[in-house]
Formats: C-alpha cells, structure tokens, sequence
C-alpha cells in the first residue's frame, strides 16, 4: 500500500530523471491535493526556470510520462503548468483492499529501527503533579506508543525530581510532624500543603532551616537513617503518581523511573571530564560551562552552572550525567525530551555542552519536544478559583463526573454508566491536549472537550461506536467484513484516499514528535465517514457487491481509528 501523494511523488521523480537527466530526480515534486482532480504536481514551474524553458512545455512533458503509470487514470496540464491528477479507481480500490487486508493496516515498520529514549512526564517528589505534568505526561506517551508501532526500541526515561536541596527542609519536616502523620498527609493527596508547611518554615526558624542544611549533608553521605526517611518520601510520592498514571492509562511503570537520584554517583566525574576536557571552568568559585552561543540580557556568557560555590551539584548537572548515559550506557539513536518549553534554553545549553565534550556524537539526535502551557479560558495559567495550581487528580476526577453528566439520561445500568464515563472524560482531556500542536499552549475548556462534535475526544470515539452500530444492524463482526473494496462514489473515494494515509501520519508524528498530527488525522477519517455515510446508503445499498464493498470500508474506518486511538493513548467505549 502506498499513501497516494508519495506513490504519485515518486512516478514524478521517476519522470523527471528520464525526460530531463538524473540531475533533476532531486527536484521536489511538490505534490498538493487539487480541486479540480485528486491531486496535482507543481514541479514544472520551478523546474521550468532551471531548465530555461516554457512551464506549460516542461508540464506536458511529466504529464505525457506518468499518464502511463498504473496509478494514473489521467494527467492533464493545466493553468500556467500545474499537473492536475486523477488517479486510476483500480489503483486506488487495490490499495485499499490490500490495506483491509493488512495485518498491519499498510503502515510499513521504519526502515533503520533506532533506539529512542524518551524523556517524559517527570513530575516532582513530594511536589503535586500539576497541569504541565499532564501534558508532557500525556503527549509522551501517544509519543512512545507511536514509535513502537513503527518498530523503533523505545526506552521510557521517567526523570522524576528526587533529590536536591529541598529534601532537607522535607525530612526535618516529616521528622517534626511524625512519620505517622506526615504519611497520613501524603495519603490523602494533600503533597502541597506538606511541602508548603516545610517551607514555610525554613523561611520563618532558623534553627529549622540550620537543620535542614544538616539534613542535606546527611543525605548526600548517604547517612541511613536519612535515606530511609528520604525512601519513605519518595514511595509515597511515587503511590501518588502511579495512581494518576493508571488512570490516565498511561504505560509508564516503576521499570521506567530514571530518577535524579540515579545519577548522583556519577556527579562528581561529570564535573572532572567537562573540566579536564576544557569544556567548563571555575568561575566564581563555581564550575561552569559557558556554551558558545548563549548570554544573558547584559551580553555576558551564561553558564550552565556544574558544581556551585558549596560544592553541591545541581539540576544541570544532572542533566550532563543523565545525557552521556543515554548515549554510552543505553546507547540511544535518538534522545527526545517531552519537557516544558520555558526549559528551552537550559536543554539547548545541556545539548550544546555535551556535543562540546563529545558525549553527543552527530549521529545521536537529542531534541526538546517543547510543550506550551496549559491556559484556563481567560488564557491565562490554568488556576483553581483560589488561585492556587490545580491539583491534577481533581482534574481528572472533574472531567470524568462533568461527562457522566453529559451521558447520564443516555444508560440506565449504573455500572455500564460509570465505565463509559470514564473512558469518555479521560478520553477527552488527553485528546484535547493531543489534538493541539504540543508546542502552543492550549485551553483547558471542558465544556469544548467534551463536546460531541468538533476535533474532540468524544467525537471521534463516538464515530467508532456508530460504525460498531452498523455492523451490530447488519449482525456482521467487523472482522468479517472483506473486500474488494470498490469506492465508486466521491465520497467513498475521498475517505479511500483519506485511510491510505494513515501511515504517513504516523510516521509523520514520530518523525516530529507531534502526536497532534496523528490526532488531526483521525479527525479528518471521522469527518470522512461521516460524509460518506451521508452520501452513501451501507445497509440499504441494493446492489449486494456495492452493499459488501461499503461494510469492508467501513470496517477498515474502524479499525484505523481504533489503531490511531490506541496509538494516542484514547481509551474507547464499545458503545456511546
Ligand atoms: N522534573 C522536572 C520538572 O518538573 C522535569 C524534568 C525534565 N527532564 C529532564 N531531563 N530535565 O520541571
């Protein structure tokens, strides 16, 4: 199976090197969907200024080429030298029928499979989980699961913030209140106020905030009894998260946890190498690296701060240990952080650093998929009414109740009732987030997410569920439904040339690590459907081939949407 615009991309290719040489097989054959055939080509007219000759003369000559291809029903030269397309309704009916029959649904496996570490949701010990976590957590993982489907080795790399100065302010806390208690706290979700309490503190006693710097030397020896405390803190912490997880149907494990802490041996070498390598310097009395390229407002270099004056370590790095891992230890192709984009800078300055040292050769590609914040509908940051941040478990509980609101008059079986809630709550606030380019910020806007029509969550897997319903009317298993598939009428072969593109799609998103792609692309299949059941009777279709060609392509719709569904991450209700 071939996605049409590349099928067509190549017969372009293929024209230009025998009409014109091989010098011009590079040239992009610049493939755009046409309004007056399926698709058109617009490499004459910048071929033509190479070639010093006439636009419409060099077009008829491709045209003449790939009107022979079986692809091809026709090729027309149209306007000042566009090649308008229509493509052979055999092709595309072969296409389509081999792509029901794939196991696969015609998306090809890559062709170099890498090993890609993908750093992702990485929320905070002993910190609450807040609407950026979600993002990154969320966009992460449709990331992973989209990159497995294509054959490429995914290590999951869960940078949890485990260790820091803070801890000592935590433990000196969890001491003053008891182990009991402070349990207890964080049981019942309430991780801010723990943290908030301890600050509070540190900020207000100096005796407290005396101790708590003794508690992060007891902790950075490795004193036991402290350890213990700090182990305490992050099994809680970690309960708390894989509980968020689970629901979100999320696939990261405690397999997955690649914790700062993780690093911490190997600290104290990161700094020897960059030194020795001449890469970062004593500066103040701290040890910095200065990568070329970046200053601060004043025009002066910025540092990525190794070791400060006191001689502790810091986030960055962490960061530098964390990186020359992955490369030499993992030993990753690729390296892809899912990371806030207001730490664009400090990942520029870490990958720069380590392409400095050698620690990131130029066949390793490293890459910040930035994700944008999350805004209320005033668009600002996303608050609570209070003003304080949003817990994230309430938000996944608030979207959950408001869509068995929506469907509540809809099942009268409570136990059905709450399972399509959920899997329609959790469904719409992850495709809300996947459906926008990760980069933007987005609205959280639940009236929008859980609307039933549109580019939401909701939208598509009741698309899913309405297919499920033809097939229960036609006591078919979709399973069974085979080809030929013979889209005859346009909007048929609208939605034929649609799902030929689902590879690409995919391939597309993980080349970029945009998920959204995928998203938009789904959509536009359930939009496809929609359009075709409109203008084309499935049940009701009196010729029988015409009647079993429109079951095999609407079993091929579900199947794509419930593969790229799965792919995002979208739990679907088998009926809605
Ligand atoms: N824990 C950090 C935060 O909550 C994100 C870590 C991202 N990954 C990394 N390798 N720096 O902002």
């Amino acid at each position: 199976m071939a996605y049409p615009q590349a099928a067509l991309a190549a017969q372009v290719s293929a024209a230009l090197t025998t009409e014109f040489g091989p010098d011009y097989a590079d040239a992009d054959p610049l493939i755009r969907p046409s309004s007056f055939a399926d698709l058109q080509s617009n490499v004459a007219l910048s071929l033509a200024k190479r070639l010093g000759q006439q636009p419409r003369e060099v077009a008829a000559r491709i045209a003449a080429r790939i009107a022979d291809a079986p692809m091809c029903e026709r090729a027309e030269v149209s306007g000042p030298g566009f090649i308008n397309v229509t493509l052979s309704g055999e092709w595309i009916s072969g296409e389509v029928t081999a792509q029901l029959a794939d196991d696969r649904l015609g998306v090809p496996a890559a062709a170099n499979p890498q090993r890609v570490v993908v750093d992702y949701s990485a929320p905070n010990v002993a910190k609450e989980m807040h609407v950026g976590h979600l993002r990154t957590t969320v966009v992460g993982d449709a990331f992973v699961r989209a990159l497995e489907y294509l054959g490429h080795q995914v290590i999951r790399a869960n940078h949890i913030g485990d260790w820091g100065t803070n801890f000592g302010m935590l433990l000196e806390h969890l001491l003053d209140v008891g182990e009991e208690a402070a349990r207890a706290d964080l049981a019942a979700g309430d991780i801010n106020a723990f943290y908030q309490a301890a600050k509070v503190k540190f900020d207000a006693d100096p005796a407290f905030a005396d101790r708590s710097r003794r508690r992060v030397v007891a902790l950075q020896a490795g004193e036991p009894e402290t350890l213990r405390l700090w182990q305490m803190l992050v099994s809680d912490s970690r309960l708390y998260y894989n509980a968020i997880y689970t629901k979100l149907r999320v696939t990261l494990t405690d397999a997955d946890l690649a914790p700062e802490s993780f690093y911490n041996p190997m600290l104290e070498s990161v700094c020897a190498d960059l030194e020795a390598a001449g890469v970062a310097r004593m500066d103040e009395g701290a040890l910095c690296a200065f990568p070329p390229g970046f200053t601060g407002r004043d025009g002066r270099p910025l540092p990525l701060i190794l070791r400060k004056s006191d001689g502790g370590y810091g986030y960055g790095t962490t960061d530098m240990a964390a990186i020359r891992y992955r490369v030499t230890e993992l030993g990753a192709d690729r390296i892809t952080y899912v990371v806030g984009s207001e730490q664009a800078q400090h990942l520029a300055m870490v990958f720069t650093v380590a392409r400095q040292a050698g620690w990131l050769p130029d066949r390793v590609r490293a890459e910040h998929a930035a994700i944008g914040m999350v805004t209320g509908t005033d668009r600002k940051r996303f608050r609570s009414r209070s003003g304080a941040s949003v817990k994230l478990i309430d938000l996944i509980n608030e979207a959950v109740s408001r869509a068995e609101e929506v469907i509540k008059d809809r099942y009268d079986e409570p136990e059905l009732r709450a399972q399509i809630a959920e899997a329609v709550g959790i469904g719409a606030l992850k495709y809300a987030d996947l459906s926008v380019a990760r980069e933007s910020s987005y609205v959280l806007d639940f009236d929008r997410m859980l609307a039933l029509n549109g580019n939401t969550g909701p939208y598509l897997q009741y698309a899913t569920a309405r297919i499920r319903s033809i097939f229960g009317r036609a006591e078919l298993a979709p399973s069974d439904a085979a080809g030929p598939i013979d889209p005859a009428e346009p909007a048929e072969r609208a939605l034929a040339l649609r799902l030929l593109g689902f590879g690409a799609a995919i391939t597309e998103a993980v080349a970029t690590a945009e998920p959204h792609k995928l998203a938009g692309f789904l959509f536009e299949v359930a939009s496809d459907f929609t359009a075709f059941y409109e203008q084309c009777p499935v049940l009701k279709a009196g010729d029988p081939a015409v009647r079993q060609s429109r079951l095999a392509i609407a079993a091929l719709t579900l199947r794509v949407l419930l593969t790229g569904l799965g792919l995002l991450g979208i739990p679907v209700p088998d009926r809605m």
